[in-house]
């Protein structure tokens, strides 16, 4: 891999800010109605490097809705409390090929739930996350593992929670068939609602990226030095968001940008390369498989003009 320096780095960024805060492809998600509201116009481009240094182009500081970013960090927490074998045996670490909401994926591969990166995996996640039949409980070890990762709590949007909570029958119907196949460990809607909960908590690029430099640095926070999870879960928590990262569109992902990613419908996605640095974009408009157009662009554009392809 390339070696570059901060002031390469920084260069790198700011010009990607700048050719590719015109692109306009792309629509804000509209399934949900809160998302549809967030100015589209807004991106920010955020590297922490390992030594906690942070680079940063835009609108780095707007908080917006985490959405599927957070199915990572619950995948480490479930990891961390049980270890990554019981998470492969319970849930799995298969690319689904499908949607992110797919209930085909759960129907065809009918000895678990593929992965915690899918909105199947994820809701397992949460009823595996302990202190199991406690929903307070279950919270909190979620909210102080995402504030770890990230360097600063994250507060939680109520009007996308709301909205959400509102609009989610699809997720519900995961949730019961879940119970259905005996694949899930707590009771179906707590473990929902904390899913639901989870994807509605409100993230800033700099946080995401501090979340990726947490990763990258093996599980202890570049920025706060403290030791959030450990180091061998690193290559398993990697491991899944190269293989499902993008969903069904992941090949074409990790072939293009060469860094394993994750994304989320908020606008959000969030890359990591151990040892190098944890990178997040942020841009509202989504292509068609709800992927931000403008965050893709600026991450592939620096990965690529660094040479920081990990293949
Ligand atoms: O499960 C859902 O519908 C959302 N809360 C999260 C979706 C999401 O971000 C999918 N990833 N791109």
């Amino acid at each position: 891999m390339q070696k570059f320096d901060t002031k390469q780095l920084n260069d790198v960024v700011n010009e990607a800010y700048e050719k590719i805060k015109g692109d306009d492809g792309g629509n804000n998600a509209d399934y949900i109605p809160f998302l549809a509201k967030v100015p589209s116009k807004l991106f920010g481009i955020s590297v922490c490097l390992p030594d906690g240094e942070i680079v940063e182009a835009g609108d780095t500081d707007y908080v917006f809705g985490i959405e599927s970013v957070s199915k990572v960090p619950t995948a480490i927490l479930a990891m961390q409390q049980y270890g990554a074998d019981t998470i492969l045996q319970k849930i799995g670490a298969d690319a689904t090929g499908l949607p992110f909401n797919s209930i085909m994926a759960i129907l065809l591969e009918n000895d678990h739930p593929s992965t915690p990166l899918v909105n199947a995996g994820a809701i397992t996640a949460c009823s595996m996350v302990k202190p199991v039949g406690n929903s307070d409980g279950k919270w909190k070890s979620i909210t102080d593992f995402l504030a770890g990762l990230c360097g600063s709590p994250l507060v939680l949007q109520d009007e996308l929670y709301k909205s959400e909570s509102a609009t989610n029958f699809n997720n519900r119907s995961i949730a019961w068939l879940l119970k259905n196949y005996n694949r899930i460990y707590d009771d179906p809607d707590m473990s929902l609602d904390i899913y639901t909960r989870q994807c509605s908590m409100g993230v800033t690029a700099r946080q995401l990226s501090i979340c990726g430099g947490t990763i990258a640095n093996r599980g202890v926070n570049p920025v706060t030095k403290k030791k959030v999870f450990d180091a061998e879960l690193t290559s398993k928590i990697v491991a899944m968001i190269a293989s499902v990262g993008f969903y069904e569109h992941t090949g074409d992902w990790i072939f293009t940008s060469g860094i394993p990613a994750k994304t989320g419908v908020g606008g959000g996605i969030v890359g990591v390369l151990p040892g190098v640095m944890g990178i997040a974009a942020f841009s509202p408009k989504l292509d068609g498989s709800g992927n931000s157009v403008r965050a893709q662009n600026a991450i592939k554009y620096i990965t690529n003009k660094l040479g920081l392809n990990l293949f």
